[in-house]
């Protein structure tokens, strides 16, 4: 009898139809507004260190590059660090490369980048910014040694941007105390929505994002939103701001460009791929990518996960399609390869897939449909940070077969990978208290227990 009512209850609550579920949550339209300048200020004291954040610096979780803007001097240009308990004279210096940059009429601080290499792994460590009076103090902790059953959990976040629902959804992730690394799927600050980019407004997410991206590392995609390609402003090198203030270890991976790189962490090895960077055959990315499967070896690390920005498997008349040419390039490599899960952005919404592929096609034998393929990926959409462009909130209807759960509503995720066959996947709305999760999953590891997951095509 229980049972029976709560399945009715279910039938209000969600509409059942030839695909997956189409949440009912209705989610209060309301505009997204970015956060005045003003509430977010330079921290107290004389060239303070600001917009301090940190990624991984190696390929396998030893180094951590540490990122800070000075505003007015080039000085003090290093990172002073400890572990956790150590005495006073244990104390170590990295020092940073600084740069900076004009960006038409905008001229950026000084922008220091420093890698602390030869970390232990699974400390804690303290490090310190800045001299006298502006000296500010964070802490990271280092992830376990890479290992098969290392349990490791990640946040996942996209197309954040710096409005008040952004802080939600950061709010939101930081009041789970469990995770330990954000993946970032790219749009970022969004400063292209002003006038000539106005840069100030990547100056405003860094110290927006400083509550998290100090203290874990922010494993970073590039979006469109990057981009900051203007030449009606002289402004013609793509990706000027981004790359100047986020770096990554894309040498570490032999990789060409920080668009695109890979890290073992944990149990997982991350593939980030740039969907605005050239991709077609004999590419620099391309060729990159054809190397870098062979190098992954799932008894090491179980878990291939992939980063991209433009989603494959969309069904929101939104972007629609966009990731289409990428999907033909690359999916026949991610289901030979058995990709555990492709998170993307783009699309301000939240959907996941089923494991579907469509890699059967060729320009004659008209096989042109996704079909259930236990080799092949989950995709996840989660460009529901919240950014100043609002909610997409128009799917295509009926709900196509390959999508198991979509939401027009702004939220992130959550991975918890508990050893090498299992981990728990969860997306959690922003209107919900963190405990909540609106969508879940138990993934099955696709190397060594490629199962059906409950959640799967009728
Ligand atoms: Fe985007």
């Amino acid at each position: 009898m229980h049972r029976l009512i709560i399945f009715f209850l279910l039938l209000q609550v969600f509409d059942f139809c030839n695909g997956g579920v189409t949440s009912t949550y209705i989610r209060k339209s309301e505009a997204s507004i970015d956060i005045p300048i003003e509430y977010l200020p330079p921290p107290p004291g004389y060239n303070s260190p600001e917009q301090v954040h940190i990624t991984q610096g190696d390929h396998i979780g030893r180094s951590v590059i540490v990122s800070w803007v000075t505003p007015l001097e080039s000085q003090s240009n290093y990172v002073t660090f400890w572990a956790e308990g150590a005495k006073h004279h244990h104390k170590h210096k990295a020092h940073a490369k600084t740069t900076s940059y004009k960006y038409y009429n905008y001229t950026s601080g000084y922008i220091h980048h420093a890698i602390i290499k030869r970390l232990k792994y699974n400390v804690t460590y303290i490090y310190q910014l800045g001299e006298h009076n502006s000296t500010r103090t964070f802490s990271f902790t280092t992830p376990p040694k890479v290992g098969p059953d290392v349990p490791y959990i990640f946040g996942i976040i996209g197309d954040l941007g710096q409005t008040f629902d952004s802080n939600q959804t950061l709010e939101h992730y930081l009041s789970n105390p469990k995770g330990q690394a954000m993946l970032v799927v790219g749009d970022l600050s969004y400063a292209d929505h002003y006038p000539f980019h106005d840069n100030v407004r990547w100056d405003t997410f860094g110290r927006f994002i400083e509550k998290s991206a100090a203290y874990q590392p922010w494993i970073t995609a590039a979006g469109n939103h990057e981009l900051d390609f203007a030449p009606e402003i002289g402004e013609n090198t793509p990706f000027k701001p981004y790359t100047h203030r986020y770096h990554v270890p894309y040498k570490a991976s032999q990789s060409t460009s920080p668009l695109w790189y890979s890290i073992k962490r944990a149990s997982t090895y991350i593939i980030v791929l740039s969907s605005y960077s050239a991709y077609g055959k004999y590419t620099p990315q391309y060729s990159w990518l054809e190397e870098e499967f062979p190098k992954v070896n799932r008894t090491e690390t179980p878990w291939l996960i992939v980063l991209l920005h433009s989603p494959w498997y969309n069904s929101n008349n939104y972007h629609y399609m966009e990731g289409e040419s990428m999907r033909v390039m690359f999916e026949s490599w991610f289901v030979q390869n058995k990709v555990d899960m492709v998170f993307a952005g783009h699309v301000h919404s939240y959907e996941r897939s089923e494991r579907v592929s469509n890699v059967m096609y060729n320009i004659t034998n008209g096989q042109s449909t996704p079909i259930e393929d236990p080799s092949a990926p989950i995709y996840i959409t989660i460009g529901d940070g919240g950014n100043i462009e609002g909610i997409a909130n128009n799917f295509t209807e009926p709900q196509p077969s390959y999508s198991a759960y979509r939401e027009a509503s702004f939220g992130h995720a959550v991975l918890e990978i508990k050893n090498r066959t299992h981990a728990y996947y969860t997306w959690h709305r922003n209107q919900d208290s963190e405990r909540v999760a609106a969508d879940s999953l138990w993934i099955y590891n696709r190397h060594w227990y490629p199962k059906k997951e409950s959640s799967s095509m009728a």
